[in-house]
Order: C-alpha cells, then sequence, then structure tokens
C-alpha cells in the first residue's frame, strides 16, 4: 500500500469504507508477471473483488479472468473484458449461466461434472456453437500446506481424478464440445513454496498423463491459484521473486522435455495474492463498554462489512487481522481490547484481545489487507446498515468505486 490520509477520506466521505490502492496492486502485477515466461497467461480471480473499479483499473493489465459466476462475466463484459479470455469455473452453474456463457463467447467453461457438460453441449447445439471446455479435475491428493483444500478430498468441486477418463471419452463424443486442457484448483492461501510448486508439478503429471492415454492435445493446463499472503502474527510473505524463478524453471523445463507441454499455455488464476494486500477497510469507534474486566470497542461496521476479520471464513483457529488505530501514535503503550461491529450477534467480534493503541469514541481503525474476500464475502445486509463506501486509488487519484447504499435502496 502507499501511504494515505485515511483521516482526511474519512473526514470527506464519512466512514465506514474500503480503500483498494490499485496503484499498488497493478505494480505488483505487473512486478510478478514479469518473472513468469511467455507461457503463462496470469489471469485475475474476478470473485477476490468485482468492484467496477478495480476490474477497469485490470482491464488493460491482465491477459484474462476466472470466473464463477453468470454474474461476474455479466459484470466484466460489460465493463469491456473480452469474453474469449474468460475460464469460467465453479460447482452448481445453472443452465442460464452456461447459456449466458455460450452467448458471450466464453473463450473456456471449466466442466465440473458430466450433467453440466450434457447441459452445456445441448445449449451449445441450440446456438449453433462449440464451446471450448477444460476439464476441472479434483485430484487423488493435494499439497496440505494449502489451508483452505478445495482438492484432494471428496469434494463438490472438480471431477475425481478416477472419474476424469470417463468425462474424457464422454466429452470426445460431443460435436459442439471443444476440450482444450485441464483445470486443478487445490486450495486458497498457502504461503509455502514448496507445496505451490508440488501442486504444480503433480498437475503437469496428471495431465500429461490423461494426455496420453486418451490423446487430448494440452492447449491450456489451467495450473489454479491459491498463492497466500500474511495476515497473522508469524506469518510471513513469499519471496515472490524467488517464486516466479523457480516457477518458471519448472515450466520451462516441462516444456523442453515433455512433448505434450511443448505448446500449451499455462493460466495461473490468482485472486488473494494479487489484491489481498492492497485493500484497507477503516471504521470509526462509536462506543467503548468496559464489562467484567474486557474492554470492548464497537465500530460503526464490523462482520457485515469484512466478515472475513471475524475468523468465520475458513479459519480453522480464530486469528486477529492486521489492524491499526489510525487515531493514536503506532509508539503509544498497547491494551488487550476487543473490537466488536454493530451487529446484535457475539460473531459479531473483529478481533480479541487485540493489542494495539488504547481505542476511543472517534478513533479511526483500520483493518489491512482487505482487498480480497472482504466486502464480496460479507452479508452486507444482515441488519440493514448502510453498505460500506468502497474508495479506488488509481494513478494518483482517489475515486468512488462504488457508493454507499441503504439497504431500503433495493426495494
Ligand atoms: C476455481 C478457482 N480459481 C481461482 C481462485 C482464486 O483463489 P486465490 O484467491 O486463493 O488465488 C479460486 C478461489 O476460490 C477458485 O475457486
Amino acid at each position: 500500500m502507499n501511504a494515505h490520509d485515511y483521516a482526511a477520506l474519512a473526514a470527506q466521505h464519512g466512514t465506514p469504507f474500503y480503500l483498494y490502492d490499485m496503484d499498488a496492486a497493478l505494480a505488483h502485477y505487473a512486478q510478478f508477471a514479469s518473472k513468469l515466461p511467455k507461457s503463462v497467461d496470469l489471469y485475475y480471480c474476478v470473485k477476490a473483488n468485482t468492484n467496477p473499479a478495480v476490474l477497469k483499473a485490470y482491464l488493460s493489465k491482465v491477459p484474462g479472468l476466472d470466473m464463477s459466476s453468470g454474474g461476474e462475466v455479466e459484470i466484466a463484459t460489460r465493463i469491456g473484458f473480452d469474453a474469449k479470455r474468460m475460464s469460467f469455473a465453479g460447482p452448481g452453474k445453472c443452465a442460464d449461466e452456461l447459456e449466458l456463457a455460450v452467448k458471450k463467447g466464453v473463450g473456456i467453461v471449466s466442466v465440473e461434472s458430466p450433467l453440466e457438460l450434457e447441459r452445456l453441449a445441448t445449449i451449445a447445439a441450440k446456438h449453433g456453437m462449440r464451446q471450448g471446455i477444460t476439464i476441472r479435475i479434483n485430484p487423488h491428493s493435494a499439497p496440505k500446506d494449502f489451508p483452505m483444500r478445495m482438492g484432494g478430498g471428496p469434494s463438490q468441486f472438480g471431477i475425481p481424478e478416477e472419474d476424469v477418463p470417463r468425462i474424457v471419452e464422454f466429452a470426445k463424443t460431443l460435436q459442439t464440445i471443444d476440450l482444450v486442457g485441464f483445470h486443478v484448483y487445490s486450495g486458497t492461501n498457502c504461503l509455502e513454496p514448496r507445496a505451490i510448486l508440488e501442486n504444480v508439478q503433480q498437475t503437469l503429471q496428471l495431465t500429461v498423463s490423461l494426455s496420453r492415454a486418451h490423446d487430448v492435445k494440452l492447449s491450456i493446463v489451467n495450473l489454479g491459484g491459491g498463492f497466500g499472503i500474511p495476515y497473522f502474527a508469524g506469518q510471513v510473505a513469499m519471496d515472490n521473486d524467488a517464486l516466479a524463478k523457480s516457477l518458471a524453471g519448472m515450466l520451462n523445463e516441462a516444456q523442453a522435455s515433455i512433448p505434450e507441454l511443448s505448446q500449451t499455455r499455462f493460466i495461473l488464476e490468482l485472486g488473494r495474492f494479487l489484491i489481498g494486500a492492497y485493500g484497507v477497510y477503516v471504521t470509526r469507534v462509536v462506543d467503548v463498554k468496559e464489562a467484567r474486566g474486557k474492554r470492548f470497542v464497537i465500530m460503526d461496521g464490523g462482520m457485515n462489512h469484512c466478515f472475513p476479520a471475524t475468523g468465520n471464513f475458513g479459519q480453522l483457529i480464530k486469528k486477529n487481522y492486521p489492524v491499526q488505530n489510525l487515531s493514536r501514535d503506532a509508539s503509544a503503550k498497547t491494551v488487550p481490547q476487543e473490537l466488536v461491529g454493530p451487529l446484535c450477534t457475539p460473531i459479531d467480534s473483529m478481533a480479541r484481545a487485540l493489542e494495539i493503541p488504547r481505542a476511543e469514541v472517534g478513533d479511526l481503525l483500520a483493518f489491512m489487507h482487505c482487498g480480497a474476500y472482504s466486502f464480496g464475502a460479507s452479508p452486507l445486509f444482515f441488519l440493514s446498515h448502510d453498505t460500506p463506501l468502497e474508495l479506488v486509488y488509481n494513478q494518483g487519484a482517489y475515486a468512488i468505486g462504488r457508493s454507499r447504499k441503504k439497504a431500503y435502496a433495493f426495494e
């Protein structure tokens, strides 16, 4: 993040608000992408942050997008992204969404069940079109360093590895389907480069063996995402340059030595790693309560705006997000305090026994690393408070990315 005058932004726009620093996010993107081999397309995963101004900032910078719903396809195409450069994954794509994808010309639908494939083929036939697909595989195993795993065990995601041969053969019989390769997405927020590389290696081996056994040309191998950022005390950011270098070495060597991969384009579809560290959620303290020996700091926003900070979004053990008291000197004495939002549920606890300079009524508190899976992963209308404003900093200027909405404005 660049340095921002949060107090001035709060005075101008009110609280709570998000700020996404796209100058910093795009610099990070360019730096990482420049270290990857030419065979890799570094896609942005839209569900991480769907703010239209964020998407606009990425528009001319990314070669493609990872999509997860018809709504995302709509948003991104309206903004100007080329549907051909989209990969659409997710369990439970309904017929309307598949039809939208076909009609818009989405380049790849990542198929996650035999029924979905059948539906897609029928829809493509109805429109007299052919549809490119990858088959999303749920491999037998996924490295355990991915904290939230979406592959490996039984799961609603993808097609179990043992069932893939059958669906490949089925796909080959469908006149309106072009099987262009495979997709593996193993999990999210992995901070262990060794596990990321192991996952890539496993994906290469699996896809090459499928290609050989079933005579499938590997035009695309989608290597998934899941690269992590540090949120909690004790976590350390990965050495991104070293990771990119190892990844480049592995992919270049695979392309040079394995004929099935020599012409393959690899997709990486990253969300959290690209935008997570470049968003801040800023609240104001409305009340402070000492209750039976505990200090509760009550803010004007909480889980309704930034649910993952409560620890209920994929964390096994609740840990505190990095939080700063913007209104106090960082070197001031700290005291343990519980930061809570205004909702009538004990889940609305945004940090527990947090050691920051003592927060008082009127102070501004900033939750860092809230660029990904924050606004979009929150129950915005639970209790009908206003939604938070979303500000975007792009090319040195602040703009409203999405305005504050009244719950009753959605009648
Ligand atoms: C299929 C797929 N691809 C990419 C991503 C992006 O993951 P991350 O933000 O961890 O990079 C996700 C996230 O859930 C996903 O489900």
